[in-house]
């Protein structure tokens, strides 16, 4: 008893105190703009990129002596892309002791899934359902980016999409909003923990709001059109996560939503983000995207751009540089408020205080620290659990896998098995390239079996940068009849297949989402000469693989999961860690199904009724190749005894999971219910509570959900949430395809 109201008051203090802190922050803040002129102002409302030379004599190139020179006299808030204590602590530098006020500059960075030590991509960390895992990945990233002089990253990405087509979706947390929301929560308190000023801690940016994942036909950029209840219910929800979580920052978008670029919506940053939500952090712009709307048909200059995005509540440019030219001028004319450039202002420098940049600029640039965390141990073993948990098993016939731990002949196939960068994904900028352990290195320091390997036809052309799209080899056939010959003296065939890393996020869109190249044709002459064939899919987003699918005993989705990528495979595929990862996100059969996703609504006509007439495609089923939330194991669970308890306010749901095989495992027990009648029309099935267990072999568990207002409700479409009184159906199962059901009644 003492130790509870011991705990109770150091709660209370420590709210006391935090709020305390808050307070004098914001006097700081309104002491500060009273001092600031209205350059000074706009400055702060500026973001530049890097440039090389910054430690050295003043660059020579015209943009970048303009970018040194705007830095000294106060005239940029933020700088992305520069790191490194030393870069960061010269520029910090010119900022702190060149300008008037000497208002140290936030240093940003795209950390997305890691920094040095790279975890799996961020689709593949959704994977794992692993929440805190997830939050670990994100903790461990801040601790090497903010070694690094970094203090804000842009990350995470909360759009939810339907459409594998999208390069980006590697860098999400899949389809689902109830699983996304979660997700964003854990990636925000893992960047910032529980103190912003902590010099271990950096801001986090929830990005790209809004309708991003909804870009029409899955081609980057393009426009989203989205009703009212797609934007209320499935788009939003992860953002508001993100702002309950206490979010330090947000990014607008790229895309226009139903005619308004995102960028100069004011119904999305001002009415709702900063009206309704209630946000007291700043939003950045995407790179350039207030300069694009010149392009988009909405503004017919930069000057008139910057008008637009500032009275619409994007409070800094990112690389436009329209603020610093047009936003004095637009003031003097009446036609931005200087009461919006305060408003924006004070966001961001309640940012730097709530970082302690003001106690201390250079807090994050200790080289000791920087030497001594960057891929720190603790990091890789951390990387390396992410990345077992992430991946999923999708097919394992004949119990082929895991492999023997002796005595096997196993020829590996494949260029990717044997890539040292392919697994590093993409939007990884600090990590260097050849850096993640491959699977044939893996397997080698394993002994036991004979391993040998043949790569087969290249992927690629030639390996992508960063900033370059590469050529998919559909010509060059050399190691093709190798590596069909190597196949038929094997006992059994691992088929290292899928996408590059590079293949996948942004800018990277694909019309077909199979498998590139020359690797199906592979893949089917191998099998035809030796069908004991493992494949090993390696991808940024969901491929239809059908004929795999079909054919193949064995297919096991590995994503990109970072530095030990290797290990983790390897481990998996030997059995010493049971795949426990469930798919995030839904796997079509063909890429004509897209958007296909779990969570859609009945039709008038949902068949199978009549012979023609209802809602279906005449040359492909509706279902889908794997469904959201699907992953085997090496053992078995089985789902019985649902029990519904309704209660005044609550409704109770348990079930009981057993293990049914031989081996231990985890799953991932998933709740899904579908609101029968509504005034919207619901689902036909929404996620709405998951846990993650291990269970012994033979071991059962009674699992329990509570089902609120919170997960029965939904927002009409005047965005309003509501929860309405009818009956709903539940089901409690290993995914969303499959599980035991009931039914209850809400009064
Ligand atoms: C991306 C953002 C990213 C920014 C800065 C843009 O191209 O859309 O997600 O944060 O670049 O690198």
């Amino acid at each position: 008893m003492n130790k509870l109201i011991l705990l109770a008051f150091g709660v209370i203090f420590c709210f006391t105190a935090i709020n305390a802190q808050k307070l004098e922050n914001e006097a700081k803040v309104e002491a500060l703009l009273a001092k600031m002129t209205l350059e000074e102002k706009i400055g702060q409302m500026n973001q530049y990129s890097g440039f090389f030379d910054a430690t050295g004599p003043a660059p020579k190139d015209e943009n970048n002596k303009l970018k040194y020179e705007h830095i000294k006299t106060g005239m940029v808030g933020s700088m992305l892309n520069v790191r490194g204590v030393k870069q960061v602590r010269e520029m910090q530098k010119l900022a702190v002791e060149g300008s008037r006020l000497g208002i140290p500059i936030i240093f940003a960075l795209d950390v997305i899934h890691g920094h040095k030590t790279i975890s799996p991509i961020p689709l593949a960390e959704a994977a794992s359902w692993d929440l805190e895992a997830i939050k670990q990945s994100a903790k461990t990233a801040a601790i090497e980016a903010s070694a690094e002089g970094l203090n804000w990253t842009f990350a995470p990405m909360v759009d939810i999409s339907r459409d594998p087509r999208w390069g980006r979706v590697m860098e999400g947390a899949g389809e689902d909003p109830y699983l996304g929301s979660k997700i964003a929560t854990a990636r925000v308190t893992g960047f910032q923990g529980d103190d912003l000023s902590k010099e271990n801690t950096i801001a986090a940016c929830a990005k790209h709001f809004a309708g991003y994942g909804f870009i029409e036909s899955g081609k980057d950029y393009n426009k989203a059109d989205v009703g009212t209840s797609t934007l209320y219910n499935i788009i939003l929800p992860p953002f508001k996560a993100a702002v309950d979580a206490h979010v330090a920052t947000f990014m607008n978008s790229f895309n226009e939503l139903n005619g308004i670029p995102a960028t100069g919506d004011k119904f999305l940053q001002r009415d709702i983000l900063k009206g309704k939500w209630n946000y007291s952090g700043f939003v950045v712009s995407d790179w350039d995207s207030i300069g694009e709307m010149e392009e988009h048909g909405f503004a017919k200059d930069g000057k008139h751009a910057a008008e637009i995005a500032a009275n619409a509540g994007s409070d800094m440019d990112m690389e436009s540089y329209v603020y610093l030219n047009h936003l004095k001028d637009l003031v003097a004319e009446g036609k931005v408020d200087v009461k919006l450039i305060d408003d924006a202002v004070r966001r961001i420098l309640r940012t730097k205080y709530a970082l302690g940049l003001f106690d201390d600029p250079y807090r994050y640039c200790d080289e000791a620290r920087e030497k001594k965390m960057i891929r720190h141990a603790d990091h890789e073993a951390a990387a390396l659990d992410l990345a077992k948990k992430s991946i999923v098993l999708l097919k394992n016939e004949n119990n082929l896998l895991p492999l023997a731990k002796s005595g096997e002949k196993i020829t590996v196939i494949g260029t990717l098995a044997d890539d040292k960068t392919s697994p590093l994904g993409n939007w990884r900028l600090a990590s260097d390239d050849e850096t993640a352990v491959s699977l044939i290195e893996a397997l080698k320091a394993r002994k036991g079996n004979e391993i040998t390997f043949v790569a087969g036809p290249k992927l690629l052309e030639k390996s992508p940068m960063f900033h370059e799209n590469s050529a998919v080899n559909t010509t060059d056939r050399t190691g093709f009849d190798e590596a069909v010959a190597a196949a038929k003296n094997a006992e059994t065939v691992i088929m290292v297949l899928g996408e590059h890393g590079m293949q996948s996020g942004e800018g990277r869109s694909r019309a077909n989402i199979d498998l590139p190249g020359l690797q199906q044709e592979l893949l089917e002459a191998v099998y035809a000469v030796n069908s004991n064939v493992i494949l090993v899919l390696s991808n940024g987003r969901p491929l239809a693989i059908t004929w795999a699918a079909e054919n193949v005993p064995a297919i096991l989705e590995t994503w990109q999961l970072g530095t030990q990528s290797g290990h983790a495979i390897a481990a998996v595929l030997y059995g010493d860690y049971n795949p426990s990862g469930k798919l995030p996100m839904t796997f079509p059969r063909h890429v004509g199904q897209i958007p296909i996703y779990y969570n859609y609504k009945s039709t008038g006509r949902p068949g199978p009724k009549w012979e023609v007439f209802w809602s279906r495609y005449t040359d492909e089923t509706n279902a889908p190749l794997y469904p959201f939330g699907f992953g085997l194991s090496y053992t078995s669970f089985d789902y019985k005894d649902l029990k519904i308890n309704v209660k005044d306010k609550e409704v109770e749901v348990s079930v009981t999971v057993t293990n049914t095989g031989k081996v231990a495992g985890e799953e991932v027990a998933q709740l899904y219910i579908r609101d029968r009648v509504a005034s919207v029309t619901r689902p036909v099935k929404e996620l709405k509570g998951f846990e993650k267990f291990a269970l012994k072999a033979g071991e059962s568990k009674t699992v329990n959900f509570t089902l609120t207002g919170k997960e029965c409700g939904f927002f009409n479409n005047q965005g309003k949430f509501i929860i309405e009184a009818g009956d709903f159906d539940v089901m409690v199962g290993g995914s969303s395809a499959k599980g035991v059901t009931g039914k209850f009644t809400l009064k």
